[in-house]
C-alpha cells in the first residue's frame, strides 16, 4: 500500500531535528488523521486486537478496530487465529455487527453473500439470477472478492493484526528486552474478569503519549504520591525498545526509600489523608519481583499493565480526530483462586474510567485538545530527561519514552 502524503497547499514540517516538539496540529488535522490510518494503523505496525481467551472455540470471533478499519477476529476450525477486514466485498455494508459470537461461516445481512473463515467468499444469493434471468455474469470470479485479510501473531494470548507485509515478527518488532517484560506479567493462562470502555476527548495520540509520560503520575494523580503506588523516589526506571517505538515504565518497592520522609514534597500532596479501608492496597507479590507497577506500551494502541494485583490490558482505537476509545480488558489467571479474584476486583478500583489513579487521564488529554485548536502551528515542548531517546535506569522523571512515541509516529507518517 503506497504511503499518503501532506498535500502540497498544507506542508508539514516538524519542527527541529528531535522529536522534543510537536507542533498542535498533529492533534487537530484531518488529513493528518487520514494519513494515519494508511501510513501507521495500516502501516508496520502489530495492532492488539484481542485476548486468545476471548476465542477459545471455533467458530468465536470478536469484533474490533484497527485504527478506523472494522476488523473480525475469529478462531478458525483447526485453532488458528483469522482477523478480517469486518466489510462486504459486495457494498461494504459490516458483515459481523455484534461485538462477538459464534459463527459456523460468515454471512452478510444485506444481500447474505457469504464468506468461510478464512474469508473466502463462497456464496452469492441469486448467483444464476431467478428463473434464468438476473444473476451475475461468466465474468464474475468469486475468488477476486475474499474478505481483506491481516497478518496475525500471537504472543503469550495477546492477538496482534498487521496489514503490512513489512511488519516484522511481533518478537522482533517490540525485541528481546520488552518481550521480557511481558513474560513477566503473562507467567499463567489468563481469565478475563471484565471489561471497562470510556470515550476520551481527545485525539488517540494525547493518550498514546499519556501512558508514555511517567513524569506526570506523581504529580496529576495525587492519589498515586499520597497512598504509596507510585511515588517519584521509588526505585524503578524506563526500558524503551531499539527503535525508541515501545517502552516500559516500573516503580519497585526499594526498602531504603520506600518510606514516609521519603516523600516528594509536591504541591497537591495531602499528608494528612489516610485511607479508611486500607486493604485495596494490599499487594500480594506473585511475579517474583517487588515491582507495584508496570505500564508497557506496544506502538500503536496497547497497554499491558500490572498495578499491584491488578492487570490489565488497555487497548486504544481512534474516533475521528478529536475523539477516541480506550477499552480496558481486566485480567486475572485461569487458577486463581475466589479470594485473589477479589483481591484483583478490589485493586481494580484504581483503574478505568473512574479509577482513582487514572480518571484524570481521562480528562487532561481533552484539556490538550481544546487548548490545542487555536494555534495549530504551536507547538509543545518535552524537554524533562534532556532531548534524545534512551531508557532511564533510576529516574522516570524524564519525557524520553514520549519522544520515542513520536520517533514512532513519525517513522511511520514519513514525516
Ligand atoms: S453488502 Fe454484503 S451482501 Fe451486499
Ligand atoms: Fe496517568
Amino acid at each position: 500500500m503506497s504511503a499518503l502524503s501532506i498535500e502540497d497547499d498544507a506542508p508539514f514540517i516538524w519542527p527541529g531535528d528531535d522529536t522534543s516538539r510537536a507542533p498542535y496540529r498533529v492533534y487537530t488535522d484531518p488529513h493528518i488523521y487520514a494519513m494515519e490510518q494508511k501510513n501507521l494503523f495500516q502501516g508496520p505496525t502489530w495492532n492488539f486486537l484481542c485476548l486468545d481467551v476471548e476465542i477459545p472455540n471455533p467458530g468465536d470471533y470478536k469484533t474490533t478496530f484497527v485504527g478506523d478499519a472494522p476488523i473480525i477476529v475469529v478462531r478458525t476450525k483447526d485453532g488458528g487465529v483469522n482477523a478480517l477486514m469486518n466489510r462486504c466485498a459486495h457494498k461494504g455494508s459490516l458483515i459481523c455487527y455484534k461485538p462477538r459470537g459464534n459463527v459456523q461461516e460468515l454471512t452478510c445481512v444485506y444481500h447474505n453473500w457469504v464468506y468461510n473463515l478464512d474469508g473466502k467468499l463462497t456464496g452469492v444469493a441469486f448467483r444464476k439470477g431467478v428463473g434464468g434471468k438476473g444473476g451475475v455474469g461468466p465474468e464474475f470470479n468469486a475468488d477476486e472478492h475474499n474478505l481483506v485479510r491481516l497478518r496475525v501473531d500471537t504472543y503469550r494470548g495477546l492477538v496482534f493484526g498487521s496489514f503490512s507485509e513489512e511488519t516484522p515478527p511481533f518478537k522482533d518488532y517490540i525485541g528481546a528486552e520488552l518481550i521480557a517484560s511481558i513474560d513477566r506479567v503473562f507467567i499463567k493462562p489468563l481469565k478475563v474478569l471484565g471489561y471497562h470502555s470510556q470515550m476520551l476527548p481527545n485525539n488517540w495520540k494525547l493518550y498514546a503519549e499519556n501512558n508514555k509520560d511517567s513524569y506526570h503520575a506523581s504529580l496529576l494523580h495525587v492519589f498515586h504520591n499520597t497512598f504509596g503506588v507510585v511515588r517519584p523516589n521509588m526505585g524503578g526506571g524506563i526500558k524503551l525498545s531499539e527503535n525508541g517505538w515501545h517502552h516500559l515504565s516500573y516503580t519497585e518497592r526499594t526498602p531504603p526509600n520506600d518510606d514516609e520522609t521519603g516523600r516528594e514534597k509536591v504541591r497537591s500532596l495531602k499528608e494528612q489523608y489516610k485511607l479508611h479501608d486500607s486493604t485495596m492496597m494490599e499487594h500480594r507479590l506473585e511475579l517474583g519481583d517487588l515491582v507495584t507497577n508496570s505500564i508497557q506500551t506496544i506502538f500503536p494502541n496497547l497497554v499491558v499493565q500490572q498495578i499491584l494485583n491488578c492487570l490489565a490490558v488497555r487497548q486504544l482505537i481512534p474516533r475521528g480526530v478529536d475523539s477516541s476509545e480506550l477499552i480496558w480488558t481486566v485480567l486475572g489467571f485461569a487458577d486463581d483462586t475466589e479470594d485473589m479474584t477479589a483481591l484483583r476486583l478490589k485493586a481494580n478500583n484504581l483503574v478505568g474510567p473512574a479509577g482513582f489513579i487514572s480518571m484524570e487521564d481521562g480528562c487532561v488529554g481533552g484539556f490538550v485538545q481544546r487548548a490545542a485548536k487555536a494555534d495549530p502551528e504551536a507547538r509543545t515542548i518535552m524537554p524533562m530527561g534532556g532531548s534524545g531517546i534512551e531508557p532511564s535506569a533510576g529516574s522516570r522523571v524524564t519525557e524520553s519514552a514520549v519522544r520515542g512515541f513520536w520517533k514512532g509516529w513519525r517513522d511511520c507518517m514519513k514525516i
